[in-house]
Order: structure tokens, then C-alpha cells, then sequence
């Protein structure tokens, strides 16, 4: 059985999905104590917190980078599922060539970025969605495995957006990682 970890930052609830469809995850890495953290504790899969306390240019990118492999190797993960997580890692990729997953709320190569609910609101599509997709060392990009389209509605705020659009994504990203884990 492979040995998947997921890698979160923000509430969890696309990790929640992932535990919920009965993936087994062996490891949850955050990058702050966050609403992933105790998602983890309470469905009790092993967490590590490697905390980022530099948010400055001076950031050390590769040090930190080297942290996260070192941890995860540590707990021989052999897959990773990017789950919201909010610092950028490009170094990873030579530990884990084709093997980082990452789902991203917007159609891709549309709204590539930091903000892709907001920017799409902000440019006035009709129609968005999420991607779901292998992470290469450029951000947002790399072989795409799934897309699924969701409408903006008149109303939409980005909260209400994204909100309707990561229903979506705690469906399909949960089903293209068991793809993934059974290829
Ligand atoms: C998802 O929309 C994901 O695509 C994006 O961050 C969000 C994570 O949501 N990269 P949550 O913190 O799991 O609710």
C-alpha cells in the first residue's frame, strides 16, 4: 500500500475528504498549527508541524524545503497530496519526481496563483472550477489528471465561490488520488 501524506495549511477540509473516502493517510505536514492539525489528531493519523516563522524575503526556501523532505522521508511517505498548503516548496520535486499531487480552485491554466477564486471573480468568467493535477517544480502547473467545471452564480462572493467549488474538489480530488495510489 502506498504511504500518503498530505501537506496543509489552512482549515482542512479537503484533507477532511481525503480521510472521510477512507484513503489511508500515514502522515498529515503542516507549515502553522491550522484546522488540519486537529483533523489529523481526531481521525488519529500521525502530524507534524514544521513550522514556518519566517514570512520574509530572507525566507531560507531550500532549508525549509529540506526540512519537509527529511520529515516526510522519515515517515516513508511515498505519495504526496498537496491539500492548501501555503508555502511554496519547488525543491521537493527532486525527492518526489511525479510523485506530488495538488488540487487548485480554478480551471488551470486559468487563474494560476495565490488568489484563483478572486481573480476569476475579479475577470467576470461564467464558468470555473477546479483542477486536480501532478505539481512540477513551476507553481500550478504539471500534467493535469482531473478538471471538473463549476458555474458563477450573479450573487457570488469568493467566499460563496470557493465555498461551491472545494464541493467539488472533496469529491474529485479524493477519487484521482486512489487513481493515482492504485496505477
Ligand atoms: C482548496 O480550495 C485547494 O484547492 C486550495 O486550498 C483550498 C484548501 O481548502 N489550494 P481547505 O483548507 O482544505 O478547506
Amino acid at each position: 500500500m502506498t504511504r500518503l501524506g498530505v501537506l496543509a495549511s489552512g482549515t482542512g477540509s479537503i484533507l477532511q475528504a481525503i480521510v472521510d473516502a477512507g484513503l489511508p493517510v500515514a502522515l498529515v505536514l503542516t507549515d502553522r498549527r491550522c484546522g488540519a492539525v486537529e483533523i489529523a489528531a481526531q481521525a488519529g493519523v500521525p502530524v507534524e508541524v514544521v513550522e514556518r516563522t519566517d514570512f520574509t524575503k530572507a525566507f531560507d526556501r531550500d532549508a525549509y524545503t529540506r526540512t519537509v523532505v527529511e520529515v516526510l522521508k522519515r515517515h516513508e511517505i511515498e505519495l504526496v497530496a498537496m491539500a492548501g498548503f501555503g508555502t511554496v516548496i519547488p525543491g521537493i520535486w527532486d525527492a518526489y519526481p511525479d510523485r506530488v499531487l495538488n488540487t487548485h480552485p480554478a480551471l488551470l491554466p486559468a487563474f494560476k496563483g495565490w488568489h484563483p477564486v478572486r481573480d476569476a471573480l475579479a475577470y467576470g468568467v461564467k464558468v470555473t472550477g477546479c483542477t486536480v493535477h501532478f505539481a512540477t517544480p513551476e507553481m500550478d502547473a504539471g500534467p493535469i489528471l482531473a478538471q471538473e467545471a463549476v458555474p458563477v452564480l450573479a450573487d457570488d462572493t469568493e467566499q460563496t465561490l470557493h465555498e461551491r467549488i472545494k464541493q467539488v474538489e472533496r469529491r474529485l480530488y479524493p477519487e484521482t488520488i486512489r487513481k493515482v495510489m492504485q496505477a
